[in-house]
């Protein structure tokens, strides 16, 4: 059998004396999507960030298809192939959305012609020559995917892609994640808050609970587990 594209072993990370990750582990297999779920705190966006190489942890392993990737820098990251949005969209406002994807197509090594390709593949023609910080919030955060994926990623990292987004939004950016994930075969781990999207998503879900991964399966199982209910659902009313 060959490796997960993306292993995490017993990772922990603290600040201070707050412990973020606390032995999380976690196995995603290539072109695989999967939720991430958790209540707010419980480290989700830590764990982004010591994929991503932002953070280093203090223990534990990062493997990417079965390559320890814990120590490289994030530049390195991204050429193997790890791709991440954020949950304030990484765009640059000033610039319009047409050049935003040039300037992502250079730093990645693509012709210019691909940036504009994906204007149109992200339905974003429209609004080229807006300037990114004037698009509304769901356009910018749709400019920024298109720029992740100019960098052909294998694994794309998504930090609550519907922040901000009315439901039938965040619906459609489910079905275009899940189309996404089919027709170029990446990987994707997206973590999320509302779970009408998660339910969407039609994906396997992972519990991210105090630092460690805490339950792990389909939507609806996941969704009853006693502890899931207490400690995220049951919050959440
Ligand atoms: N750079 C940081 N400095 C200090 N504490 C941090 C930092 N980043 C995260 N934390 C703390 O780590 C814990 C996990 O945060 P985070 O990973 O952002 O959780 P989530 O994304 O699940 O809301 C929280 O208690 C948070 O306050
Ligand atoms: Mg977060």
């Amino acid at each position: 059998m060959s490796a997960p594209l993306l292993e995490l072993r017993h990772l922990v990370k603290s600040f201070g004396g707050v412990l973020a990750v606390a032995g999380a582990s976690l196995e995603l297999a290539e072109g695989e999507l999967l939720a991430l779920i958790g209540p707010n705190g419980c480290g989700k966006t830590t764990l982004f960030n010591l994929v991503t190489g932002i953070e280093r942890p203090e223990a534990g392993a990062i493997r990417l298809a079965g390559r320890e990737i814990g120590g490289l820098p994030p530049q390195a990251r991204v050429r193997l192939g790890i791709g991440r949005t954020f949950q304030v969209p990484g765009v640059f406002a000033a610039l319009s959305a047409r050049e935003n994807l040039e300037v992502a197509a250079t730093a990645a090594g693509r012709p210019r012609r691909e940036a504009h390709e994906a204007l149109e593949r992200a339905g974003l023609a429209a609004f080229a020559e807006r300037a990114a910080g004037e698009l509304p919030h769901g356009l910018q955060q749709r400019l920024e995917l298109a720029m992740v994926l100019l960098q052909r990623p294998r694994l794309l990292l998504l930090d609550e892609p519907t922040a901000g987004l009315e439901l039938a939004e965040s619906l459609a950016v489910a079905a275009r994640l899940r189309r996404l994930v089919a027709a170029e075969g990446v990987a994707a781990l997206v973590v999320e808050h509302d779970l009408a999207f998660v339910r969407a998503l039609g994906a396997e879900v992972a519990v991210m609970l105090r630092g460690r991964i805490a339950a792990r399966g389909p939507y609806a199982r996941v969704a009853s587990d006693p502890e899931v209910r207490a400690a995220y659902l049951g919050s959440r009313g």
